[in-house]
């Protein structure tokens, strides 16, 4: 008889566009690894936005600062509760920073488990220092000239100007 691979308590997926990753994002991939014995950070593919950053450059920044960590990096399409089954994971974490992300992220948390029971949903909150950071207000502050140093990983930052390329007055953001 072939034996069917268990589903493993353990193994956790934080998911997310990370487009681009942030400080809070990596704060709370931090603090996930450090409580759950494995975990997959997970880039969906996002077939409906225009995003900043391709797949393979929100795969690769994420590898990179997540280098040290014991997490894996990984992408996928269509449903987070497929991707979660076929990864045979029982856990879904998510970050909170405001009142409105609880509202959202509830109802997704409660539509996740009616989709797939068994797959249930994690909320870690944001600490305080990164409760005001997310990738679209750093897209935002940085198309405007704004410094986003303290919002992003040095590696993103790189990514971004590198995108952005020079500024008109030849100034660094
Ligand atoms: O970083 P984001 O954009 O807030 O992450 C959103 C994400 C990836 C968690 C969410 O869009 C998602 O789960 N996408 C996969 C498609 C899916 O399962 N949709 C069902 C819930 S609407």
């Amino acid at each position: 008889m072939v034996k069917k691979p268990r589903q493993e308590r353990f193994l956790a997926v934080y998911p997310g566009s990370f487009d681009p990753v942030t400080n809070g994002h990596l704060d709370i991939i931090r603090r996930a690894a450090a409580a759950c014995p494995r975990l997959i950070v997970a880039v969906v593919a996002n077939p409906n936005k225009r995003p900043l950053f391709t797949l393979p450059e929100r795969v690769a920044l994420l590898r990179d600062v997540c280098k040290g960590l014991d997490v894996e990096v990984d992408s996928f399409e269509g449903l987070l509760v497929d991707y979660v089954r076929r990864r045979r994971a029982s856990l879904i974490i998510k970050g909170l920073r405001i009142v409105s992300d609880f509202e959202y992220e509830f109802s997704m948390a409660l539509l996740n488990r009616r989709l797939r029971g068994g797959v249930d949903t994690m909320f870690l909150p944001a600490s305080l220092e990164y409760a005001y950071i997310s990738s679209s207000s750093v897209r935002e502050v940085f198309s405007l000239g704004g410094n986003i140093a303290d919002f992003v990983p040095p590696a993103v930052l790189r990514a971004m100007r590198r995108r952005a390329g020079p500024t008109r007055t030849g100034k660094r953001r």
